[in-house]
This record gives structure tokens, sequence and C-alpha cells, in this order.
């Protein structure tokens, strides 16, 4: 298996697979009824898709174990080696209402989400962590580009060069359209502070009505230690020759503040200088430890 390069679309790096079949990509017609999970990788996408797929399925445990996360909930553009299908193939198999998943930032969204006024969650974290966790996803998927050293790897992220672009811009997109375009934003970092609060509020987003004691269930099925042991959400069917989970695992740490770890306080420096500069425009409440 070759790890596939990066190609540029309409100014993002997107993985090659991907600009391969973007016009299929762009013009995905979603139904009024989708509902869309966003976020930029490793923001804590199979965390929200757990948890709408349990509020959908009133708290059904059996549920979230029928079958693997990407087929219960396809992610619109990935296109993988086979025999695993692509988030298209999936999609055009299942009827609405569907769940489906994207790393695409907002301009690349395909126009029919917004036009049908599909309901969007938008799930975003914090930068550090978010890279340190796109750093060891970049190890073991070996369809990704080669992460190298983290230092370089550092750079890369600040300066937009990695699968699906810009974090900044990635976070920033999403934030200054969530009232006009009726997204809910929610952040990994509240999640694991107050999972209930959250659950809660992905529920009213969704219009749906559900007990507290099914989201307390909820709860507890999508704590990380539940879900790390769930082989229907921690990859574990993925074969080998994409994910190698000998590497690093794919329910790595989920935790927040793990950046600390990573960043030496030279790079931290140097990170914070150049976000200060990135985030000057907007005021996104991320937090870097709860
Ligand atoms: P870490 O690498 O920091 O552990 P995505 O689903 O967007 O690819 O994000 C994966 C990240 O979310 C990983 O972060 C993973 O461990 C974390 N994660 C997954 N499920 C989680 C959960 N239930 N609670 C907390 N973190 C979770």
């Amino acid at each position: 298996l070759k790890r596939f390069p990066l190609i540029d679309v309409q100014g993002v790096p997107l993985m090659s697979t991907i600009a391969a079949n973007w016009k299929s990509i762009s013009e995905f017609s979603p139904d009024p009824s989708d509902l869309l999970i966003a976020t930029y990788p490793k923001a804590g996408t199979t965390w929200t898709q757990e948890i709408v797929d349990l509020l959908l399925h009133n708290g059904d445990a059996e549920m979230c174990k029928r079958a693997p996360t990407t087929v219960r909930i396809p992610f619109l553009e990935i296109v993988s080696p086979p025999p695993i299908p692509s988030g298209l193939d999936l999609l055009k198999q299942m009827k609405p209402p569907r769940v489906i998943k994207t790393h695409l930032p907002i301009q690349l969204v395909p126009k029919g989400f917004w036009e049908n006024k599909c309901k969007v969650i938008y799930v975003a974290r914090n930068a550090k962590d978010n890279a340190v966790s796109y750093f060891h996803f970049d190890r073991m998927n070996l369809t990704q580009p080669e992460p190298g050293p983290w230092d370089g790897y550092v750079d890369k992220f600040m300066k937009g060069q990695l699968g699906w672009g810009s974090w900044y811009d990635h976070v920033k997109g999403y934030w200054k359209e969530r009232k006009e375009r009726n997204i809910l934003y929610i952040f990994y970092e509240d999640m694991k502070e107050n999972p209930h609060k959250e659950i809660e509020r992905i529920m009213r987003y969704m219009d749906l009505s559900v007990p507290d004691d099914v989201i307390e269930r909820i709860v507890q099925l999508t704590s990380f230690n539940v879900m790390k042991d769930n082989p229907m959400a921690n990859y574990s069917y993925m074969p080998k020759p994409v994910f190698d989970q000998s590497i690093s695992v794919f329910m790595r740490k989920g935790e927040v503040g793990d950046w600390v770890n990573h960043f030496t306080p030279a790079q931290s420096q140097v990170f914070d200088e150049d976000y200060a500069k990135q985030m000057k425009d907007v005021n996104i409440p991320f937090r870097f430890s709860i």
C-alpha cells in the first residue's frame, strides 16, 4: 500500500484519492433530513457520531455494535483502498435520514447541505491536542502522508500543509457561519468536562427528546473506556494495510492537555505566537486544559 500524496483542491490539500473523485463528491446531493457531522481530523468525530447514533436509537447499546462506525455513518469524501467501500458508495445504498461525516472545510462542503438546510454539528478541539492526535494518526494510517518527525509536523500544522488543510481556517470557517447556517458548534473539551450537558445540547439540536436516564446511559456508552473496547468504534475492523494499530491505536488517549507531553516549551512558545496571529480575527473560546 502506498501513502497517498496531497493534491490541491481549491486551495486545500486533500488526499489524491479525494481529489481524483472531487466532481462526484462536490455534487453529492443530500436529503433535507440528512445530518452532517463536520470536524477537522482528530477533533472527536467518532465520539460525536456514537452519541448521535445512540440518541437516534434511544440509547440502545446494541445499535452501536451493529456495524463499523464507517459503515453506519459514512465519510462523505473518503475513498479507501478496496475492499473498503467509499463514502459515496455507502451513501448511495442508504435511505435518508442519514448521518454523514466530513472533514471538509466549510467552503468545500457540497452546496446541497446548505440549500436543503441540513442540520450540521461541528466539533472543534484545541489546536495543540488536535495536532498531537493527528500526528499519531498519520503515523498509523498508512494511506495518509508520512508525518515525519514531530518538530517538522508542528510546522506543517501551523502552515496548513496537512490533509484537509489549515486547522485555523477550518475552525474559523464554521465559527463565522454558525448562526447564519444554524450549525451546532461544540467543543471536545466541553464534552470531556460535562458529557451529559453536551449530549443534551446535541439532542435538542436534533429535535429529539430523550429521557434523562437514557442520556446518562449514552454518557457511559460513549465514555472513552467503553468506546475503546467497542470493536465497532475502535477501528479494529480496519485491515492492517490501512490502519496499523501496532504503531499507534485509534483510541489513543482521549484526554485534554496531552499536548504538554509533546510540545517542548520552545515549540509551545512559537506555536502560541503564531496562534495569536492566525486567530486574531475571531474569539473562539478554546481551552487547552480543563
Ligand atoms: P487522541 O489521539 O488524543 O487520543 P476522530 O474521531 O475525530 O478521529 O478523533 C480521534 C480522537 O478522539 C482521538 O484522540 C481519540 O482517542 C479521541 N476519542 C475517541 N473517542 C473518545 C471518547 N469517547 N472520549 C474522549 N476522546 C475520544
